[in-house]
């Protein structure tokens, strides 16, 4: 793979970018909880049909820096961005620009399962339905569409008319993830998607996710080094609300540059 590494200003931060095109990308980008700022003038590209992982110590920002991609941040009052965020080359801060349409081409999945207290089929159904999707049949294939690329349909197919509560964790989280994929987005947030589930259905999110970035392009945060090694291809560590280092994620395990990425990835602290 061909790697151009350029310096930025702040020299302690080595960019690589990729010959993937970017699909996001920020620029620059600085964000404060009133007079807390979370993150440092933070550049980075989010390779198109990929998977990033974001990593680093508890309250490193990496929720905070997530949430920037489908402007959730917005949500919080004392939040303030500055610098750019882009999709596709286009500001996703800019004024003109439709916070519900932006949401609906950039899904997210949070830490906790978080199905709505209604069947399992009108979960998926939701999203569609609330953008004007009213046709039974269509709602059935979308659903059945849905489950299967989740691959929770052969789990639940004798089941669509239950509650999603009476799911296990895993299987809700594959219903969450079912959710977000019904309103057809780009690109797909996952937020410590696995970190209240087993073994089993976390290997099974892995294996989803290898499936979905043929169609998608997915960002992950998590905390398990080991997860971020088998389940990325890039990886973003960030310390303190800065960037300290963005690449393949092969390389960013094996041979990281910054010692301090080093020393995060081989357990010294954090
Ligand atoms: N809604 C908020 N209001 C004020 N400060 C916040 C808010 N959310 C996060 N912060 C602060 O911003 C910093 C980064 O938090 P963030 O949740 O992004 O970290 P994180 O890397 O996701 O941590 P963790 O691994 O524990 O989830 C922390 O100092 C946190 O206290
Ligand atoms: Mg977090």
């Amino acid at each position: 793979m061909e790697l151009r590494v350029i310096v930025t200003e702040k020299a302690s931060i080595i960019q690589e970018v990729t010959s993937f095109p970017a699909k996001m990308r920020t620029e620059n980008v600085s964000l404060f909880y009133g007079k807390s700022q979370a993150l440092k003038g933070v550049t980075l590209s989010i390779p198109r049909n990929q998977i990033t992982a974001i990593i680093g110590p508890s309250g490193c920002g990496k929720s905070s820096f997530l949430r920037l991609f489908n402007r959730m941040n917005d949500l919080i009052i004392s939040a303030k961005v500055e610098g750019q965020v882009f999709l596709d080359e286009q500001p996703i801060y800019a004024p003109k620009v439709d916070v519900v349409e932006l949401r609906k081409k950039i899904g997210m999945v949070f830490q906790k399962p978080n199905p709505f207290p209604m069947s399992v089929f009108d979960n998926v159904a939701y999203g569609p339905r609330v953008h004007g999707i009213k046709e039974r049949g269509i709602l059935e294939e979308i659903v059945e569409k849905c489950l299967k690329q989740a691959a929770l349909w052969e789990e639940v197919k004798d089941k669509l008319r239950t509650s999603a509560l009476s799911l296990s964790g895993g299987q809700q989280q594959r219903l969450c993830i079912a959710r977000v994929l019904a309103v057809e987005p780009e690109v797909i947030l996952l937020d410590e998607p696995c970190s209240a589930l087993d073994p089993i259905s976390t290997m099974k999110i892995e294996d989803l996710m290898q499936e979905l970035k043929k169609d998608y392009t997915l960002i992950i945060v998590t905390h398990n080094m080991q997860q971020a090694a088998r389940a990325s291809d890039f990886t973003a560590f960030l310390l303190a609300g800065e960037l300290i280092e963005f690449g393949v994620t092969k390389e960013l395990f094996t041979s990281p540059r910054d010692p301090r990425t080093e020393g995060y990835i081989t357990g010294r602290w954090g």
